[in-house]
This record gives structure tokens, sequence and C-alpha cells, in this order.
């Protein structure tokens, strides 16, 4: 660090969860250690628990300490909740609660999740003529409202068990992202594509109308909408016609996990959600993979590279972010690869192997 600049001390709340979340955590945890040794940074890392593992020890997926740790802290580094242990337990109680509680709680209605192709992973799995015309896309979805958010309930309707899920947006919530994802444009290709379903539903419509009216106040970004199963499909054919998409809650969730796999695997996608207040959130979009938990087998690079947006965005570290992207392409161009993303004649690593060797990378300057 250069003489004389005073030493400056970043909060981080870090919140592993469940399944793999912990392992690749721990990879990303260990990076930013390594970036703060080799650029004299102090980073305090306060550990919070949240999901089943929260579940397990307070009886609440999402503790208040936890919430006060996050509250207090520069950035938030989350891993994932969720795994069938806790699959019984009643809604409030389930560890995915604490997910959509946190988001809520801290107003993080804004959720951008990037799609990049790495260029040692272009051939895999799409066609080389469509990751020949690049791919970058920044989903913006809305975080905190839609049928997430709204009434839930379970009745009896005369002999038949009828459940319902509200789906609501009011006007403001949509005029909040819509602003996000233009904002988001100007920076990038400027171009807003908007995802709904207002063949169908009148939240759309609702969406439709609003986005329109904010996006006169940007005359440089070019508007378009799609419906959502249209965008499904285009996702797959023409992914490189799309900068931002902009969507709701739900349509975000599905349409980003289907976006990850075009830069070969969900467990290279990460995300920042963020709001009105102090602390954004970073977390991988994968869950807790229940599958290949605690066999050393999952991907940690969304972690690593959320954790490296957490530099960028909410530390202000740009070039400390821009070494962890630059070692994880090298890594990758080295040939080194995790299960998720192996292909003939690469060398297979496990979770661990993978951090160490951008560790070792960064390390080397
Ligand atoms: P998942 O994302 O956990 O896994 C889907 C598939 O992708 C699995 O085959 C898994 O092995 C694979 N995968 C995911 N991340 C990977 C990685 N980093 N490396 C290699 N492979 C990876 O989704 P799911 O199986 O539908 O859900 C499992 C649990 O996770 C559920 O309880 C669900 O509610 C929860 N979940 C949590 C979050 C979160 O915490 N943000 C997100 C999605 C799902
Ligand atoms: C995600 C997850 C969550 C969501 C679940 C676990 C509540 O799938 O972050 O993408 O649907 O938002
Ligand atoms: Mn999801």
């Amino acid at each position: 660090m250069p003489s004389g600049k005073p030493e400056k001390f970043y909060r981080i709340a870090v919140l592993p969860g469940d399944g793999i979340g912990p392992e690749v955590i721990q990879q990303a945890v260990k990076v930013v250690k390594t970036i703060g040794k080799v650029y004299g940074h102090r980073f305090d890392f306060a550990y919070g628990l949240i999901g089943g593992a929260a579940v397990d020890e307070t009886g609440s997926p999402l503790p208040e300490e936890t919430l006060k740790l996050c509250q207090k802290s520069d950035a938030i580094l989350l891993g994932a909740v969720g795994g069938p242990k806790w699959d019984g337990l009643p809604p409030e109680q389930r560890p995915e609660k604490a997910l959509l509680s946190i988001r809520k709680t801290l107003n993080l209605f804004a959720n951008l999740r990037p799609v990049k192709i790495y260029h040692p992973l272009a051939s895999c799995p799409l066609k080389d003529e469509i990751t020949r015309r690049g791919i970058d896309i920044m989903f913006v979805r809305q975080l905190t409202g839609g049928i997430y958010f709204g009434e839930k309930k379970t009745i009896t309707r005369g002999d038949q068990i009828v459940a319902r899920d509200v789906m609501e947006y009011s006007k403001k919530e949509i005029e909040d992202i819509a602003r996000i994802a233009f904002e988001t444009a100007l920076k990038r290709r400027k171009k807003v594509t908007s995802v709904d379903k207002a063949n169908v539903l009148e939240t759309s419509r609702l969406w439709r109308k609003t986005v329109e009216e904010v996006w006169k106040k940007y005359p440089q970004v070019t508007l378009e909408h799609m419906l959502v199963d249209n965008c499904a499909m285009q996702l797959i054919t023409r992914p490189y016609q799309f900068d931002v998409v902009l969507t709701g809650n739900m349509f975000g969730d599905i349409l980003s996990d289907e976006g990850s796999m075009l830069s070969g695997s969900i467990g290279m996608m990460p995300s920042v959600s963020f709001g009105s207040q102090h602390s954004a959130l970073y977390e991988p979009v994968h869950g807790s993979a229940p599958d290949i938990a605690g066999q050393n087998k999952a991907n940690p690079l969304a972690a690593i590279i959320s954790a490296a947006m957490m530099l960028k965005l909410s530390l202000h570290l740009k070039e400390e972010g821009d070494i962890i992207e630059d070692k994880i392409k090298k890594v990758l161009a080295e040939g080194y690869r995790t299960p998720d993303i192996m292909e003939p004649g690469k060398t297979q690593v496990g979770t661990q192997e993978m951090g160490q060797l951008i560790i070792n990378e960064i390390l080397k300057g």
C-alpha cells in the first residue's frame, strides 16, 4: 500500500449458509484475504448464521443478530441456503424464507446478475457461431415484490383445497427498478429488453406502461419489450442481442438460471442485490446443491466473482476486483476445470484446488 495513505478498514458480513454455501464462500474469503495481504487492505470478516444452519442453531432461519451484523457491515457475502433436511418445515421457518426476509428488510430491491463468456470456456456448451458474436448480458431483476411477496393462502372451497399466491406490483416498485435498468444500460451498450407477460397478466401491463414512462428520461437508451416465453427461447438462439434484461422477481429468477448456462455453468454466475440502504449483498446465483455438497466438487467461481464485484462496487477497490477476474481467466486458460465445466483434455480440480490456483496467481503478482 502506498505510504502516507491511512489504512482503511472494511467490514464484511459473511453468511455461508447451507450445502455448498460454506465450501464456495471459504474459497471467496481466502481470495479476498489474499488481496488484502498483497494490497495492504484490512478486511474484517464477521460470520453470521443464515438458512438451515441458523434453524438448527437458533430455531430461526434469519436470527436478529445476523440482520444486525449485516446492517453494520460495508457489504454482505452470502453462500446459499436450503436443503432436503429442512424442506418439511412450515414456510416461515424454511431456510429460503431467510433470503426473502433479508432482501425485504434491507430493501435490496435491485438484483443484478451478469452473464459473461469467459473466453477459455467459449465453446462449452454453445455453438461456436453464437459465442463468436459475444455474450454479455446483465439481468436486472426486481427482488422485493411480485408473486414472491403477495398474499399467500391455502383455503378450502367446497370440497376442494385451493392455494393462491397473489402477484402484485406497485407503480413505484416498477419505476425504481426500471430506473436501475436504464442507468445500468447507460454504462453498457445502451439497450434494455423489458420482459413481461403483458398478453395475459395485469401486473405486466402496468409494468410495460411504467417502463415506457421511465424510458422518457433516457432517450439515449433503446427499449424493447419481449414476452417471457419468447425471451426464454431467444436466450438460447440469439443471446448476443441482449444487453440489459429488465424483469420482475419470478421471471428474473427463472431466466437468470437459464442465462447462467450461456457462460458454461450456474457455478459461474455471481450477483449483487442493492437498494436504498448502505449494505449491498453479494451471492452466487446458484443454490446449496445438496447433490454435490461436502464432496469438494462445487465450482467456487460464482462466489469468487461475487466477491470481486463486492470489492469493485461496495468497497471501491476496482483494481483489486479486476485482478481477481483476470486471474480467473488465467487459471481457466491454463485448462483447470471443476467438474461442472470439465471438457476432454482439461485438468479437473476440486473446489479447494480451484480457489488455491487463483490465490497462487494473485500471489505471483
Ligand atoms: P441448485 O442451484 O442448488 O442446484 C442445481 C444444480 O446445479 C445441481 O445439480 C447442482 O449440483 C448444480 N450446481 C449448483 N451450483 C453449483 C456449483 N457452484 N458448482 C457446480 N454445480 C452446481 O438448485 P436446486 O437443486 O434447485 O436447489 C437446492 C436447494 O438450494 C434448495 O433448497 C433451494 O431452495 C436452494 N436454493 C437456494 C438459493 C440461494 O440460496 N440463493 C438459490 C437457489 C436454490
Ligand atoms: C435465487 C433463489 C431464491 C429466489 C430462492 C431460494 C428463494 O432461487 O436467489 O435465485 O427464488 O429468489
Ligand atoms: Mn434462483
